[in-house]
Order: structure tokens, then sequence, then C-alpha cells
């Protein structure tokens, strides 16, 4: 099993990276889209050519179509869920912060709120806010201790909230059901969450199949919320989106719930 620690410094590594990539180029870019897909592309190694999942099936396609599946994966939930009335899009383990960048920009109705643990993952999303104007708030997350993430939210006055998780909470082993419950115990009338994670094989009631630091125990967790009268399920969706063809992906499955 993997300690947060380890992950952290590995994460800071991995997107430190890609920062020193972003100040390196700065000033090739003068729009938010462009830098954006820059940077993303960098991060794959420059490669044109990408397998993925899209509704079960392995596609293949280059770069840009990629992206806008991407995006577009991710839009469509969040659009059956944002209503006119929501205070914040919260993006928790967001990483550089390809979706909180590309959804501020792209909404900049929106309040997007971005936890991420690595200092350099945050680094590359404030880069962003602070170059194009975004309205982006980032914070320092930990899966593993939730009290920045409830002080934050303790601290506004928020009615209605969407949270998404896209390849985080796989990083968590065993998540614990108190981080949930501590959500759900604020003030906060309306939360609606959309994962998107590798653990496919819980909902297929199969073995353990992925490396040792993936997560083992998300569907528990939410089926003990469920017979506490905490969040009801609602769509639940095999293989919706994978970033690519590997096992993990293969895992990947879409799960919508929201706070009774
Ligand atoms: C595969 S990346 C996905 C990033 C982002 N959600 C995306 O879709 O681009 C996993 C992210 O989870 C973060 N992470 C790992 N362990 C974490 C923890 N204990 N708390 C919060 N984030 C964590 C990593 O730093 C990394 O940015």
């Amino acid at each position: 099993m993997e300690k947060w620690e380890d992950n952290k410094k590995h994460h800071e590594g991995y997107w430190g990276k890609l920062y020193t990539y972003l100040i390196k180029n700065k000033l090739n870019h003068k729009d938010v889209s462009g830098e954006w897909k820059s940077l993303f592309k960098y991060e794959l190694g420059n490669k044109n050519l990408f397998s993925y999942i899209v509704d079960s099936k392995v596609v293949t396609n280059d770069f840009n179509k990629y992206t806008s599946d991407k995006n577009l994966y991710l839009k469509k939930r969040l659009d059956k869920h944002i209503t006119k009335d929501t205070d914040a899009v919260i993006d928790l383990g967001s990483g550089w912060g390809r979706h909180s960048i590309h959804i501020a920009s792209s909404k900049p109705s929106y309040k997007i709120i971005s936890g991420e643990l690595s200092d350099s993952g945050r680094r590359v999303t404030e880069y962003f806010t602070n170059k194009y104007g975004l309205d982006i708030e980032t914070f320092q997350f930990n899966w593993k201790d939730n009290k920045s993430f409830i002080k934050l939210l303790s601290t506004k006055k928020y009615k209605e909230i969407v949270i998404f998780t896209s390849n985080t909470i796989e990083q968590i082993d065993y998540i614990d059901v108190a981080f949930f419950q501590d959500l759900l115990d604020l003030p906060i009338e309306k939360i609606k969450v959309i994962h998107i994670e590798p653990v496919k094989f819980q909902y297929d009631g199969l073995p353990f199949p992925l490396s040792n630091h993936y997560n083992r125990n998300l569907k528990a967790v939410l089926d003990t919320l469920v017979s506490m009268d905490r969040i009801k399920i609602g769509d639940i969706i095999p293989q919706y989106w994978g970033h690519n063809n590997s096992l993990t992906s293969k895992n990947n499955i879409l799960i919508e719930w929201e706070k009774l």
C-alpha cells in the first residue's frame, strides 16, 4: 500500500515537469485553449494517436478528438447536475487542473474549486488562473485528511454544490466513510457527486485486479452511506470513459450520487 506522502512526492515530480515546460514556453501562448492543449500534449509525450474508451468501445483518434471527447464526456454529466443555483463546481484530486481549467474557461460563470495534494499540480492550475483571469480557487487537499476541505466549505455559504472526481480516488487504497459523512454533515442542502474511477471490478464482484495501491472499497463506502439513508445513488455506467486501453481504464466506471 502506498503512503500518501510517497504519492505526493511522486506527483510533485510528475506535475513539476509540466510546470517547468509551461514556464519555458509561456511567451509562445496568448490563449488559454492553445496553452492548455500544448501542456496536455506535452504530458502525453507529444504523440498524436490515442486509443481510449467511450461508452464501452475502444476508439482510436487524434489528439484533438481525444481531448474534445474527454471534455465532452465530463461536460455531459456536469450539465445534468449543474443548475442556475449551483454555487460551486468542485474538482477533487485535480492534478494540474486539466478539467478545472477547461471548465472555467469555457463556462466563465461557474465558480470552480480545485483541491489537489501536490503543490506543483496546484501551481500549474494557479498559473492558468492568474494568466487568464479564471474563476478557480485552489486549495491543498488530501483524501486521507479531509480537515482542510471541510474547513474551506464551512467558511462558504453554499446551498448547492457539484463535486467530481476523475481518476483520483483510484489512488486511495481504502477511503474512509467518515470523509463523506463529514461532507454530508455540512449545512449544504444539495450535494451532487460524479465519480469516474477504476472500481468496476467492485461492482462486478470480481477479485482485485489492479496494482496494489489502487482503491478497493469505494463501492462498499457508498453502499454504507446508502444503508444509512445519507445518499441516493444515480447513474452507474461501466466504461463510460477510459483515457486509454489499459486494465485500469477498462475498470473505469461512472458513479453518481446525491445527498438525501
Ligand atoms: C491520475 S491523477 C488525476 C488528476 C485529475 N483528476 C485529472 O483527471 O487530470 C491523480 C491525482 O490524484 C492526486 N492524489 C493522489 N493521492 C491523493 C491524496 N491522498 N489526496 C488528494 N489527491 C491525491 C495526485 O496528486 C494526482 O494529481
